[in-house]
């Protein structure tokens, strides 16, 4: 492993014009490597600890000069001069240098723009692509290309919340590359915002992850929309393109119900409703259907949706490898979200990964709602050999740097992609 010349932090801003963190890795060599990381709207109580500024007099108290600042001085100061046996080691030293159990102290912000910004230089240093150095990190070949799930229609916390669940996405189950993939998605979405014009009489408003915002009452109208724009297209639900959806639902469930529709749902009513969808849509994937403290009810849905819908864990799990143990335990889900930027070292997050591979679950490889235009989150779902990914619709520079990455990293190492439904 390299050894450490300098480590700089930038405040940036991300996709909603919030300021985030950007570090940049000198290596002794002059390698020099950055890296940005995202940030969540819709997160998880549990969730590693973003450091902002509180202060209201800049960008609403949501700057990230005090991550800069800890970059700069103490990382710096602490990584300078150093050689690391490996990545892990690394994030170790970030992590005792830390001293919490949730970052909150350095800010989990500035911990994982320091251990991407390490892994790129190392991989430019090794002459090795960065996925390559990540399959490396994970001790597995790749072998396959994890399938995307592509947002169509969002409500909730990125939608304007018009109404309670957050995302519906497209899965081009049919597609035989990830090119293609693209393609079919195209296809949904341009007639999607046909349709919107025909229904709404409006042009079309995008969420924050670039997907549609239809002015609809009811939450299931979005899968309904969803199947007329599959079918507008020209493709068969259910056989070219399955559905997918993040309910989001820990944040509309209050006082112990789900508020749906204007109705107040026990989870007990929430759970037959979502058991209701998965058999009349084809969903292949529920995530968050129900809410991160609703923990007891999770096994029985998991139970119902089995063997056609995959039980997503979000904010239940925060990417977190205790939760994620408590869950193979209670078989609460069968499918992690994997999101680097909730637990806030590389070394954590590949933790959690092989945690749930090695239940035999799916992992879903995911952004964030607020983004930047870095792509490592392409090479590392394909360099972790994730299932799926979850980066958004296909509209919006911050999403695209990571579709149009895939498709480089498709085109240098053409592989099959995991076959879904599976
Ligand atoms: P977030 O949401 O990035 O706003 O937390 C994404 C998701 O819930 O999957
Ligand atoms: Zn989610």
């Amino acid at each position: 492993m390299p050894r450490i010349r300098s480590i700089e932090g930038l405040e940036i801003l991300d996709s909603r014009g919030r300021p985030t963190v950007k570090a940049t890795c000198v290596l002794q060599s002059g390698a020099s490597a950055s890296a940005s990381v995202p940030s969540g709207a819709s997160t998880g109580r549990a969730e590693a600890v973003e450091l902002r500024d509180g202060d209201p007099s800049r960008y609403g108290g949501y700057g990230c000069l005090k991550a800069v600042y800890h970059i700069n001085g103490e990382i710096n100061r602490k990584l300078s001069g150093r050689t690391f046996a490996s990545q892990a080691e690394l994030d170790r030293a970030l992590i005792d240098l830390d001293g919490t159990p949730d970052k909150s102290r350095l800010g989990a912000n500035a911990i994982l723009a320091v251990s991407i910004a390490h892994s790129r230089a190392s991989a430019l240093e090794g002459g090795a692509p960065l996925y390559r150095y990540f399959a490396e990190m994970s001790g597995q070949p790749i072998t396959r290309f994890p399938r995307p799930t592509l947002n169509l229609f969002s409500g909730g916390m990125h939608g304007g919340r018009q109404v309670a669940i957050q995302d519906v996405l497209v899965v081009p189950a049919s597609a035989g590359s990830f090119r293609q993939s693209l393609e079919i998605t195209h296809a949904v979405y341009a007639a999607a915002v046909e349709l919107m014009a025909e229904r709404f009489d409006a042009r079309w408003l995008t969420a924050d992850e670039g997907g549609l915002a239809p002015p609809v009452n009811r939450a299931e109208e979005l899968l309904e929309l969803a199947i007329e724009a599959i079918e507008r297209a020209g493709l068969t639900p259910g056989v070219h393109v399955c559905l997918a959806a993040d309910l989001a639902s820990s944040h509309f469930f209050k006082d112990g119900a789900y508020r749906l529709d204007g109705k107040s749902l026990n989870s007990h009513e929430m759970k037959e409703q979502l058991v209701d969808w998965a058999r009349r849509y084809p969903i292949v994937s529920l995530e968050d259907g129900l809410a991160e403290e609703d923990w007891d009810h999770w096994p029985e849905l998991c139970k119902r949706l089995s063997p056609t819908t995959l039980t997503l864990g979000d904010d239940l799990l925060c990417t977190h490898p205790r939760r994620i143990q408590n869950a193979i335990q209670s078989n609460a889900c069968n499918a992690l979200l994997l999101k680097v930027n909730q637990i806030g070292t590389l070394t954590e997050a590949l933790e959690a990964c092989q945690l749930a591979r090695d239940a035999g679950w799916m992992v879903t490889v995911s952004v964030r709602s607020g983004e930047t235009e870095d792509d490592w989150f392409s090479d590392l779902a394909v360099g972790w050999s994730g299932h799926q990914t979850k980066a958004g619709s296909i509209t919006q520079s911050e999403r695209l740097a990571k579709y149009n990455r895939l498709l480089e990293i498709e085109k240098e190492m053409p592989l099959p992609m995991i076959p879904w439904p599976h």
